[in-house]
């Protein structure tokens, strides 16, 4: 868990609290973290209150819901709202998550406080700059990778070896593990960390790809790979339920046996 206090000294101001809708009888309390890069501005923390009873059971439904009715300026990202495209992720009552499938009732608190994923440069309001992240994930070339020619039809793989890659392909790029990473937040520079590795160790074992050497020479590096220190904060937040550490442990597991 990541948890926002802002401390004292602390840049982020409190910012402006909405007034409660009109004759709304069960509202809830929303802090909600704001920056805009065109006012010159330090970030700050607005507070809005939504009326539960008009409102969908998800916290995406709440911000359209401020967006639509309250405050059309905050600004994040959203799309499939079913948990496919991982593009809501943010920081919600201290999770790295997807809003579209965390619920409201999952959150003990009375208030809920949301900030964009931690450790990120931010682009506007709960909107993170991911371009190093999918540079990350470029270099450790998400395609299939083969020499022998290409067959007629397709490349054929048994159920056995279809099955190795369940619990990887799933994965959909959210970011939410590499952000909840003390590794990734301290040399997010040079580690690939937790989500570029698991997709690296999705196509080491893919039965049908032909370039494992190269794609393990790759990342036998002091940093790319050995900056993980099984903190597992990826494992734990993951909303996909994927587990990024078991996959940095099994990509070590093969540096090791094939230098024996
Ligand atoms: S492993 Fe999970 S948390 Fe990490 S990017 Fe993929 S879906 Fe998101
Ligand atoms: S809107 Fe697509 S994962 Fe949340």
């Amino acid at each position: 868990m990541v948890q926002f206090t802002l401390p004292k000294n602390s840049k982020i101001r409190t910012g402006k609290t909405w007034p409660k809708p009109e004759g709304a009888k069960k509202t809830r309390k929303f802090q909600i973290y704001r920056w805009n890069p065109d006012d010159g501005e330090n970030p700050r923390v607005d507070t809005y209150f939504v009326d539960m009873e008009t409102c969908g059971p998800m916290v995406l439904d709440a911000l359209i819901k401020i967006k639509n009715e309250i405050d059309p300026t905050l600004t994040f990202r959203r799309s499939c709202r079913e948990g496919i495209c991982g593009s809501c992720a943010m920081n919600i009552d201290g999770i790295n998550t997807l809003a579209c499938i965390y619920g409201l009732d999952e959150i003990s608190s009375a208030e809920v406080k949301i900030y964009p994923l931690p450790h990120m440069p931010v682009v506007k309001d709960l909107i993170p700059d991911l371009t190093h992240f999918y540079a990350q994930h470029a270099s450790i070339m998400p395609w299939l990778e083969t020499k022998t020619n290409r067959p007629a039809k397709e490349w054929k793989q048994s159920i056995e070896d279809r099955k190795k890659l369940d619990g990887l392909y799933e994965c959909v790029m959210c970011a939410s593990c590499s952000t909840a990473c003390p590794s990734y937040w301290w040399n997010g520079d040079r580690y690939l960390g937790p989500a570029a590795l698991l997709h690296a160790y999705r196509w080491i074992i893919d039965s049908r790809d032909e370039a494992t050497g190269q794609r393990l020479d790759q990342l036998e590096d002091p940093f790319k790979l050995y900056r993980c220190h099984t903190i597992m904060n990826c494992t734990k937040t993951c909303p996909k339920g994927l587990n990024p550490a078991k996959a940095i442990a099994e990509i070590k597991k093969m540096m090791v046996e094939r230098a024996v």
